[in-house]
C-alpha cells in the first residue's frame, strides 16, 4: 500500500477542490500514468444535477486531453466510512482508458482497499465487442 501513498495524497489534495454544492459529498481522484505523471480530479457538480461529472472522469479526461496514454492505478478518496467505489459510468470510462488497473479506495481516516478493475467490472462492453 505504501506504493500508493503518493497517489492517495494526490487524490486527497484534489478533493479539496471539489465543487459539491448540492450533494456535499466531496470526492477526489488521482490517476497514475505509466510515465509517472499523476493527474488529479474532483467532482464538479451543477445546478442541473445531471451535468455533474465525477472525480474519476475529471482526472481521466485531464490526462487524455494532455496526450497521456497508459495508466496503472487510480485512487478515489471520500470521507465515507464505507469506502466509495467508482460509479457505473466511471467504471466504463476507466475500463476504456485504463483497462484492468488497480483501483485504490481510501477515506480520511486512512482506511484503504484495493481492487482490480476486472473485479469491479467483470463483463465490460468495449472495443473488442465492436
Ligand atoms: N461521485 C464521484 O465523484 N465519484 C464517485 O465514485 C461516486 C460519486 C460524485 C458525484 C456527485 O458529485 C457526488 O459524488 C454524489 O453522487
Amino acid at each position: 500500500m505504501s506504493d500508493y501513498k503518493h497517489l492517495i495524497s494526490a487524490a486527497l489534495a484534489s478533493r479539496e477542490n471539489a465543487h459539491a454544492a448540492y450533494s456535499n459529498f466531496r470526492v477526489g481522484a488521482a490517476l497514475r500514468a505509466n510515465s509517472g505523471r499523476i493527474f488529479g480530479g474532483c467532482n464538479v457538480e451543477n445546478a442541473t444535477y445531471g451535468l455533474t461529472v465525477c472525480a474519476e472522469r475529471v482526472a481521466i479526461f485531464k490526462a487524455i486531453s494532455e496526450g497521456e496514454r497508459g495508466f496503472d492505478a487510480i485512487a478515489v478518496v471520500t470521507d465515507a466510512n464505507t469506502l466509495t467505489p467508482p460509479c457505473g459510468a466511471c467504471r466504463q470510462i476507466i475500463w476504456e482508458f485504463c483497462g484492468d488497473v488497480e483501483v485504490i479506495l481510501a477515506n480520511l481516516k486512512g482506511n484503504t482497499e484495493t481492487y482490480r478493475m476486472s473485479a469491479l467490472f467483470p463483463k465490460p462492453f468495449d472495443s473488442s465487442n465492436l
